[in-house]
């Protein structure tokens, strides 16, 4: 009395119109057959079985170790997926195997749950999830009979005008008896519009034989299904929207839902407060009480209790408590900014530490660089780290004073409590406590004004 799982993924994605495998398409950040893999996991089945095309390497390679991956090496349609799935299943007597498209991905796991119930308790040859759709165009239509009984369903294309009218639609899951699911492929025939093996037939083909099938009706949203580029938007409009929900629900609070972009896998506290355009991406987590956004993109970043961070992009980066990040600030991969320190305006830092406490204010370039706590990084201050040997890393000291447009040239160290003047190429170590000046001396020339306004005075 096994359930075997089969994802259907070998389609060709053609409306689609893109080069990338349309079951990776991505949806709130997790590819859309990753969706479907997780909604059915939870049902526990014995075997997951996954169809593939030829040369599906990239989809393959994103499966998890317990879905195994079965090449339909010709698309002849989904009923002779379903039969290349089976050829590795094993089907003892009373399993049932539960079909679910990748193109599916807002179907939850409380849905193929009921469903799953209500094929067991019914005893059902054949049970499928279906909707009403307000615009049911390109879907399966479900007949039935006078008693309301599911008899067949009818694709799109092979619709009667009066069928084109009927509403409720075949999601394309299916729970089915193993004991007659492999006969009832077999009478599976191509003679349709598109000339495709249909997995839908199989519904009317035990019907006929008088077994019992069952429908089970849940909300339109869960069956969406992708198949091209505005239907992939829409369902990752609708995933993003119960993605904000849940959060809000978690006590995030959200000055416009529709315009804040989290993607499954982020963490965030109760307290924090989003502003829109933020984009939220990766292994992203935020603590309570952090303030993001307007306009900011967080990839793989952490953000500490407090901290606030406006109009600015960060990648791979660490942010501290009560830290203040932007305006116009890019974070790359490996910074750390400890706590109570800032970067931004229109500053840019590269797998450095920036100590607690301390400032880089304005228009500066900080790369693999070690800032000491409460040291300040002058107006336009840079590190030059690298040079035609490779990446060199800069020192600077607690508490140092780094002035307006110094130019740190790296490998270099500037000490604890030391001083840069401002203009300066500092290109040697400048000791604890030290000044380091590198400039020429000012020098005014007297009547410089007059001199330059003379020879148009002589004209
Ligand atoms: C299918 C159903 C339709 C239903 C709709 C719901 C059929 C014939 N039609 O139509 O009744 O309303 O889903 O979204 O089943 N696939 C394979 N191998 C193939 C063909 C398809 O693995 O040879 C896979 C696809 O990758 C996809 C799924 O099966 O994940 C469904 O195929 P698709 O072409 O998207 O069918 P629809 O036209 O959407
Ligand atoms: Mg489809």
């Amino acid at each position: 009395m096994a359930l075997k799982a089969v994802v259907l993924g070998a389609g060709k994605g053609s409306r689609m119109k893109a080069v990338y495998p349309k079951v990776l398409h991505q949806v709130a950040g997790r590819p859309m057959i990753q969706w479907v893999l997780d909604a059915v996991a939870p049902l526990e089945p014995a075997q997951t079985v996954v169809v593939v095309k030829p040369d599906a390497d990239r989809v393959v390679a994103r499966l998890p170790e317990y879905a195994a991956p079965v090449v339909q090496a010709r698309r002849l349609g989904t009923a002779h997926a379903l039969q290349t799935a089976l050829g590795v299943v094993d089907l003892e007597a009373g399993d049932s195997v539960l079909v679910v498209p990748a193109d599916t991905p807002l179907i939850t796991v409380d849905t193929l749950g009921r469903m799953a119930r209500l094929h067991r308790s019914t005893g059902a040859a054949a049970t499928c999830v279906t909707a009403s759709m307000d615009d049911p165009t390109g879907y399966g239509r479900v007949v039935r009979d006078g008693w309301g009984r599911v008899k067949r369903i009818v694709e799109h294309a092979d619709t009667t005008t009066s069928e084109r009218e009927i509403e409720e639609i075949n999601g394309g899951i299916y729970m089915f008896a193993g004991d007659y699911i492999r006969d009832a492929l077999d009478h599976v025939e191509q003679n349709n519009a598109q000339g495709e093996y249909y997995l839908p037939d199989v519904v009317s083909i035990l019907g006929a034989e008088g077994h019992t099938i069952c429908a089970y009706r849940t909300t339109a949203e869960e069956l969406a299904g992708v198949n091209t580029q505005d239907q992939l938007a829409r369902a990752a409009a609708i995933m993003r929207g119960r993605i904000n929900e849940a959060w809000m629900r978690e006590g995030v609070w959200m000055l416009d839902p529709a315009r804040v972009y989290i993607d499954a896998g982020v963490e965030l506290a109760a307290g924090v407060r989003l502003y829109p355009g933020v984009h939220l991406e990766g292994n992203t987590a935020v603590r309570s009480g952090a303030r993001i956004g307007p306009d900011v993109y967080l990839d793989d970043s952490e953000v500490g209790e407090g901290a606030k961070v406006w109009y600015s992009v960060i990648r791979g980066a660490s942010i501290g408590r009560n830290t203040e990040v932007g305006p116009y600030v890019s974070l790359r991969p490996g910074t750390e900014l400890l706590e109570d320190s800032k970067a931004g305006t229109f500053v840019e830092v590269k797998n450095s530490v920036v100590g607690r406490g301390a400032k880089v204010p304005h228009l500066s370039y900080v790369g693999d660089a070690d800032i000491g706590d409460e040291a300040n990084i002058g107006a336009g201050a840079i590190t030059a780290n690298y040079s035609w040997f490779g990446k060199h890393r800069t020192r600077v000291g607690r508490r140092a004073q780094i002035g307006s447009n110094t130019v740190l040239v790296a490998p270099v160290e500037v000490g604890d409590d030391a001083y840069t003047a401002a203009g300066s190429a500092i290109t040697k170590n400048v000791p604890e406590g030290a000044l380091g000046v590198e400039r020429s001396a000012q020098r005014e020339i007297p009547d410089y004004a007059d001199h330059r306004r003379a020879p148009r005075e002589a004209d």
